[in-house]
């Protein structure tokens, strides 16, 4: 089997290429570089033996989306590609619009051109806004969405939504993704943002290892068990495999499948310092500073649906989340520089 995986060389993408592999389905993968090295195919290789064809361009160019059709026997898409800084959304609203919903309205109708009907998309938690209860289960409401990036993922989902409507021989396939963390357990393959990073793991990971001197943990004074926001953390290894059994499951089944990737487990900001402060072996210093606009107080997934469905379950416990993150951290103190 092979799938087209769009921005396969990000952070979710790589590895879940990595366990496409190790599941015997033929990554192709594209993606135009705005938020990924080169050496991670470097790395694939290294842990796979196997280097995927890669094209190298962006998911809004047609004629190449025509061209890779043609090229491969693509039997599935799996859309990682996009933007995804929720700060970086606000001050660039049509850049995110642009990237996020053009660019999978465009790669929709090249597939359809193409005849490839199986696509799964990486949503997000983000579509459900602040919920009016936890765990969330896929039938809450969404689209109370608080900045343009929440907002791309929500338009994506609905234009996807019309597109089964309209044309019900499609599988469509939308993975709503709580907090994914954690690197594969070789070291040799993690996140590595750009600039001071947007999210609590990677921001926790450089304090850790030296490059900054604190983490400002935004509020404690939410109705959560210690005052900290409570998230959903998933290993991306386990989010990986969620995509494997998401094309196996339901990929050549037509319809619109809607599920959450998450454990089911919440754990406040606090719980991850003090996990990480175990998982490198000294403290890592935090002040605590005031709410981050926009934050909410907690976010978890019900998780029933995925397991009743696809038979998966996330396995990785939040400590091998943080002891592969800093063993990625420890071995590449700059990314994949
Ligand atoms: P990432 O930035 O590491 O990976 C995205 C990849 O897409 C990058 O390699 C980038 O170079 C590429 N890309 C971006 N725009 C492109 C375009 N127009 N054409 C071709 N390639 C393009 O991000 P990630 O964390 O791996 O996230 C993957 C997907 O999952 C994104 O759609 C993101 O919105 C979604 N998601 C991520 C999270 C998270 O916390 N990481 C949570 C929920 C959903
Ligand atoms: N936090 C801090 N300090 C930091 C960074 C984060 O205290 O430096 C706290 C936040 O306030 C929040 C928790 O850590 O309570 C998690 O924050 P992240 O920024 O890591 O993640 P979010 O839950 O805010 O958002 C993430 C992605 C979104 C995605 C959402 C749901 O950034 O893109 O998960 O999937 F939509």
């Amino acid at each position: 089997m092979k799938v087209l995986v769009t921005g396969g060389m990000g952070y979710i993408g790589s590895h879940t290429c990595v366990q496409m592999i190790e599941a015997g389905i033929t990554p192709v993968i594209i993606d135009n570089l705005c938020n990924a090295k080169r050496e991670v195919l470097n790395r694939i290789k290294n842990l796979t033996q196997t280097t995927p064809v890669f094209y190298e361009g962006d998911v809004r160019d047609e004629t190449l989306l025509d061209r890779v059709f043609s090229e491969q026997k693509i039997d599935s898409v799996v859309h990682f590609a996009g933007l995804k800084a929720v700060g970086e959304s606000v001050a660039k609203p049509l850049e995110y619009y642009d990237n996020n919903v053009n660019g999978s309205l465009v790669l929709a109708r090249a597939m359809r051109k193409a005849g490839v009907k199986s696509l799964v998309f990486s949503s997000s938690a983000t579509v459900y806004g602040d919920p009016a209860s936890v765990p969330i289960t896929e039938s809450f409401p969404t689209g109370a969405t608080t900045n343009p990036y929440g907002r791309s993922k929500y338009m994506v989902e609905e234009c996807l939504r019309d597109l089964f409507y309209a044309e019900p021989d499609w599988s469509i396939t939308l993975l709503r993704y709580f907090n994914p963390v954690g690197a594969h357990p070789s070291g040799s393959m993690g996140e590595d943002p750009q600039g001071i990073p947007n999210n609590l793991m990677p921001f926790i990971a450089q304090v850790a290892v030296g490059r900054r001197d604190h983490l400002s943990v935004f509020g404690d004074d939410y109705a959560t068990p210690d005052g900290t926001g409570v998230r959903d953390y998933i290993h991306v290894m386990d989010l990986a495999d969620g995509h494997i059994a998401a094309i196996r499951g339901v990929g050549n089944k037509a319809g619109l499948h809607i599920y959450n990737l998450g454990t089911g487990q919440g754990s406040s900001v606090l719980d991850m310092v003090n996990a990480f402060t175990a998982a490198c072996g000294h403290d890592v210093p935090y002040q605590i500073c005031p709410r981050r606009p926009g934050d909410i107080a907690e976010c978890w997934a019900s998780t029933a649906k995925v397991e009743a469905d696809l038979g998966w379950k996330a396995t990785r416990t939040v400590e091998q989340m943080t002891a592969d993150t800093w063993n990625w951290q420890s071995k590449n103190p700059n990314g994949y520089e």
